[in-house]
């Protein structure tokens, strides 16, 4: 009994992340395993969201609450369901979990897999596009097909003379001669919601796996003269599912590999050595940047225009500006740096970290919550934390705020054109005034006024330079 049109039913989205994934040989549901930085669960919710679905249920077992959470990071509460399968007994028995909620509704319901991470909103849409338009009528089901080269592991379809679907076969179910099919089940599917439950009712368990296979439904549909459409689809490796750590290994030299090429040839980038780049999705490079060999840039960092990478950094969860130059092996995490900066090697930004325009940093340079000031400069072996530095201030080699009593942490202020000393120790909470100086091994335990010369431990003033200036002025 079809009250709505199909062009009016509303979607619906189940997501199955119940299992453990054995072949994972993993402590962590598969699900959970991260791909581009991201639980697999994750990247699939983002596609499906994009169909603006009703509602989106997840079907959790193994580390439920664990997925519950990494599934509430990417949607709202009121757009995701949870339903619980305790008990894996296979693919069909999952979506039966979700029956009390679903069963009479009067929708399209789309069915993902929690482990095929790199389907696309645009295909999802096709699919049920089809769905609904087949034969003017719409289908009872629509499977997402792909042809294989290497198609072992998957479920096989089978087609009868006239080449219309006839059932779908596991591996492990299957005879020599299924086994030579291509055509595989991607494990996504369109289906009516309520002939889906009503013939799930029938599947059994009588297979080699003894498990409750989602994949009978379709045949059984077809048996009681239902449409059962195949789209089939042409990218092979964005249905393909991840079982094994070699899978996942492969789908994220893909994802990496093409995040690459559209950054070349769209967005005007070059990498010296393409292969070894590893760049996220979510980041964002500009315009004749060059990136040398072994360079992470991760999560949603952006890189400016005309910048240098060199080989060994990594970057994540940063903002880089213009021009910036980035010498080999530093760490730079959840930083800003602006336009003209110069970094490295071997430095580390971390913590909200800032470095305003033309500020340097050199080789063995720590930065945590801390902002260097435009134009200055900490070029040697120096760990900078909780501070504020000024404009055109230089820091000697060696320099450490004493940020930390044991206890708390306290911030150090260092003002504008100030000359801190080699292997000068600043105990916070302290204040180096403007036009300050500290002599070589300083150990400063008091604010600094401006304009002085400080110097010993603990450090004391020696000189004021604007006394000085009125003396010799005299
Ligand atoms: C499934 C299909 C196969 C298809 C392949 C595509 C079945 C029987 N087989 O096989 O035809 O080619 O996907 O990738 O459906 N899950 C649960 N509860 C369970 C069992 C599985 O939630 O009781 C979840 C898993 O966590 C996983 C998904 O369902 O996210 C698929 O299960 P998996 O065991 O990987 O199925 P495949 O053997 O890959
Ligand atoms: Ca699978």
């Amino acid at each position: 009994m079809d009250n709505l049109s199909n062009e009016q039913k509303k979607l619906d989205v189940l997501i199955l992340a119940a299992g453990l994934g054995t072949r994972m040989r993993s402590n962590l549901a598969k699900v959970l395993h991260k791909l581009d930085g991201r639980p697999l669960i994750n990247h699939v919710c983002l596609a499906a969201t994009a169909l603006a679905p009703r509602k989106i249920y997840v079907v959790i077992g193994h580390q439920g609450e664990d997925v519950k959470r990494a599934v509430l990071e990417e949607l709202d509460e009121e757009h995701a369901a949870f339903v619980w399968q305790r008990e894996q007994l296979g693919t069909g028995h999952a979506v039966n979990s979700a029956r009390k909620s679903l069963e009479n509704e009067d929708s399209t319901l789309l069915i993902l897999s929690g482990d095929v991470p790199m389907i696309r909103a645009e295909t999802l849409a096709a699919l049920v596009q089809q769905h609904h338009a087949h034969r003017g009528r719409g289908a009872a089901c629509t499977i997402l097909t792909v042809k294989l080269d290497e198609p072992k592991g998957y479920g096989r379809i089978v087609r009868n003379e006239e080449g219309l679907f006839s059932k779908i076969v596991e591996q492990k179910d299957a005879t020599e001669e299924e086994r030579g099919i291509r055509e595989i089940n991607s494990g996504i599917y369109c289906f009516d919601t309520r002939k889906l439950f009503a013939a799930l009712s029938g599947v059994q368990n009588d297979n080699v796996q003894g498990e409750y296979y989602l994949t009978d439904v379709p045949s059984l549909l077809r048996e009681v003269g239902e449409a059962v459409s195949l789209f089939n689809h042409t990218d092979a490796k964005e249905v393909s599912g991840i079982n094994n750590r070699a899978e996942l290994a492969d789908t994220e030299r893909t994802l990496c590999r093409r995040v690459v090429s559209r950054m070349m040839l769209d967005y005007g980038v070059s990498f010296i050595d393409p292969k070894s780049a590893y760049i996220s999705e979510s980041a964002n490079i500009g315009r004749d940047t060059v990136i040398y060999p072994n360079v992470s840039i991760e999560s949603a960092s952006v890189v400016g225009d005309g910048c240098t990478i060199r080989s060994g950094t990594r970057i994540k969860n940063s903002r880089i500006g213009r021009n910036v130059e980035i010498l080999d092996n530093c760490v730079i995490t959840d930083s800003e740096i602006s336009d003209n900066c110069a970094v490295g090697p071997f430095a580390h930004l971390r913590g909200k970290a800032k470095m305003e325009e033309s500020a340097k940093v050199g080789n063995f340079v720590e930065l945590k919550k801390t902002i260097l000031g435009r134009g200055s400069k900490a070029s040697h072996l120096s760990y900078l934390g909780d501070a504020t530095i000024g404009e055109k201030t230089n820091i000697g080699a060696g320099t450490i705020t004493c940020n930390y009593d044991g206890k708390e942490k306290h911030a150090t202020i260092i003002e504008d054109n100030v000359k801190i000393g080699s292997d000068t120790m600043l105990v916070a909470p302290v204040r180096i005034g403007s036009g300050s100086v500290t002599g070589a091994g300083s150990v400063v335990t008091k604010d600094v006024p401006p304009d002085s010369l400080v110097a010993g431990v603990p450090a004391k003033v020696k000189k004021n330079f604007k006394d000085q200036e009125n003396k010799n002025n005299e």
